[in-house]
């Protein structure tokens, strides 16, 4: 054996001896459900993914340098970045596991963990990341073919071949995973992207057709709802307008789990699949939007299609706000974690972390951030170089040093949320005997009237029956006996000027007192005391600004 071969041995086998002797093996990361809530555990305990998905075209050598920086400075815990069929196949059966080493390697130095991204069949509804020997070979791999009988940007869910190709390049690099990933770097991995077609509602070609006038699978009637009695009927007659999307959705589901699957038998990771969403309040008709991925109109046959996919994931462009909190209420379902792969890294739309948050979300991620482009709205200015990072960053700022804590008290059923909505300046969250109640743009001893635009956010988790841990931005947090349910809907939620927040119990008035309200710092996941508040900082309310807090408050009645 050569020395350096020899080195290498042992330093590996003194290393695995080490992790042995610290205990330190991990476990492969898994999504955990109880009792209707999920958590994905890392290393045995529900981890929190703050995330950043790094542009398409970032994941080389060369534009890697471009990456870090920006996770650095995000302070995110994970990267989501792609891995390029065309690079890892460059030639039938031969693989070439490079990139996937150097971003797992990478990923180590800078001690984050990786959500990798499969750009295999589908990319956007199209076949652009299939390798070159698939590209020119398109009677092979093919192609959905449209109404008129044209070839169409986007691969045919029945194209046999172009399956089993990427069922063996898939597995090929989950069976990699699992040799080279005993760390567990990488914590899930999305199976395609964006899947589905744009410009036509499904494949019209002979065998697809055939297909479509044919009985719907039992499994799908079962998925949608429809009593036996449809059994046998064909799509058209069980669906009516929506059954070409839902034969769409079918075949491109049944084709993904297959891949999932294969990949999944060798190496058990949670597998996910990223949505490009149609409209939640107005969803236009079939065709208006991409035909075949999982939108919320679908996700039942998916989920029965593939259920080696543990999540269906909505990836979130929308500014408003009604529309992205209805997406994330369709997402969070009892057979489905919410998990935010993609989403806008906006001001106005940081706040919907929290949201997410109050819905068990496993993990969150705003797309492209990284510096591989110029985002200096001014050429030198450094403040702008990163504004596309900041609303982010400041999210992570706050809840990256009690990442673990977040994940656990979620988990537990514990923690809730809130977000500011434009037109209420004021929320109630409901915890057993307290209500904790948040406001916005509550100046001084003033009523709260908003913020002047929509970006307050608080987290509260009750740690005992009268103990809270309290953190958020641009908010007053507050807490009052828990009335009744009447009160409660009577909306009068914070209490007048100088008013302690009070509720009539049995006849019986009941005022809240700060028994004590520690202001902490959360090192190594655990809080650290720093100093009692009280006076100025407590009489109105407990108030966040832009800087991130992390309080502990004991609260009681007289
Ligand atoms: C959604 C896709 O999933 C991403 O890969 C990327 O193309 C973005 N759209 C671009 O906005």
């Amino acid at each position: 054996m050569k020395s350096s071969i020899i080195a290498a041995v042992l330093a590996a086998s003194s290393i695995g001896l080490a992790l042995h002797a610290q205990g330190k093996e991990h476990p492969i990361p898994r999504l955990v459900e109880n009792d209707g809530r999920f958590a994905l555990f890392v290393d045995g305990a529900p981890f929190l993914m703050l995330g950043a998905q790094s542009n398409n075209s970032s994941d080389w050598p060369a534009t890697l340098p471009k990456v870090w920086p920006a996770i650095e400075y995000l302070h995110a815990n994970t990267l989501e970045t792609p891995i390029y069929w065309e690079q890892f196949e460059p030639k039938p059966g031969q693989f070439d596991y490079s990139q996937v080493d150097s971003v797992i390697a990478q990923a180590r130095e800078h001690h984050v963990h990786l959500v990798l991204l499969w750009f295999g069949t589908w990319k956007n509804g199209s076949q652009h990341y299939m390798p070159e020997w698939m590209k020119l070979e398109p009677e092979r791999y093919s192609h959905v073919t449209n109404k008129s009988g044209e070839l169409v940007d986007s691969p045919s869910p029945f194209a046999t071949a172009s399956l089993e190709a990427d069922k063996r390049a898939f597995t090929a690099f989950m069976l990699h995973l699992k040799d080279a990933d005993l760390e567990r770097t990488v914590l899930m991995v999305q199976v395609e992207n964006e899947t589905g077609t744009w410009g036509t509602l499904r494949d019209y070609s002979p065998e697809a057709n055939k297909l479509f006038d044919g009985p719907v699978p039992a499994e799908v009637l079962k998925a949608m709802g429809q009593t036996p009695a449809a059994l046998g009927a064909s799509w058209e007659q069980v669906f009516g307008p929506e059954a070409e999307v839902n034969f769409h959705a079918w075949a491109v589901a049944k084709y993904v789990g297959q891949v999932a699957a294969a990949g999944k038998a060798v190496y058990p990771l949670p597998l996910y699949v990223n949505a490009a969403l149609r409209d939640p309040l107005k969803p236009g008709a079939p065709g208006t939007y991409e035909s075949g991925g999982p939108t919320d109109n679908v996700l039942s046959i998916w989920k029965a299609e593939a259920p080696a996919i543990d999540v269906l994931a909505p990836d979130i462009y929308m500014s408003n706000t009604a529309a992205y909190l209805k997406v994330i209420d369709l997402y969070h379902r009892p057979d489905n974690a919410l998990f935010i792969p993609e989403t806008s890294s906006a001001v106005r739309e940081a706040r919907f972390l929290f949201s997410a948050l109050g819905l068990q979300a496993i993990g969150y991620s705003p797309f492209g951030l990284d510096y591989t482009r110029n985002h200096s709205a001014q050429p030198g200015d450094p403040d702008a170089q990163n504004a596309f990072l900041d609303p982010t960053a400041q999210n992570y700022g706050l809840i990256a040093p009690m990442m673990r804590d977040i994940a656990r008290l979620n988990f537990e059923g514990k923690l809730q949320a809130a977000a500011e909505v434009e037109g209420e300046p004021a929320e109630i969250l409901h915890f057993g005997k307290w209500d904790a109640l948040v406001s916005y743009g509550s100046g001084g001893r003033g009523p709260a009237k908003g913020n002047p635009e929509p970006v307050g956010r608080a987290l509260v988790a009750q740690l005992k029956d009268n103990q809270f841990l309290v953190t958020g931005y641009v908010c007053r947090v507050d807490f009052r006996p828990a009335g009744t349910e009447q009160q409660r809907k009577s909306g009068n939620i914070v209490a007048g000027v100088g008013q302690t927040p009070s509720a009539q119990i049995d006849g019986k008035w009941q005022h809240r007192q700060f028994l004590r309200v520690e202001e902490g710092v959360y090192k190594n996941d655990t809080f650290r005391f720093m100093r009692i508040l009280n006076g100025d900082q407590t009489d109105w309310g407990l108030n966040f600004g832009f800087e991130p807090e992390v309080l502990r408050v004991s609260v009681a009645v007289y």
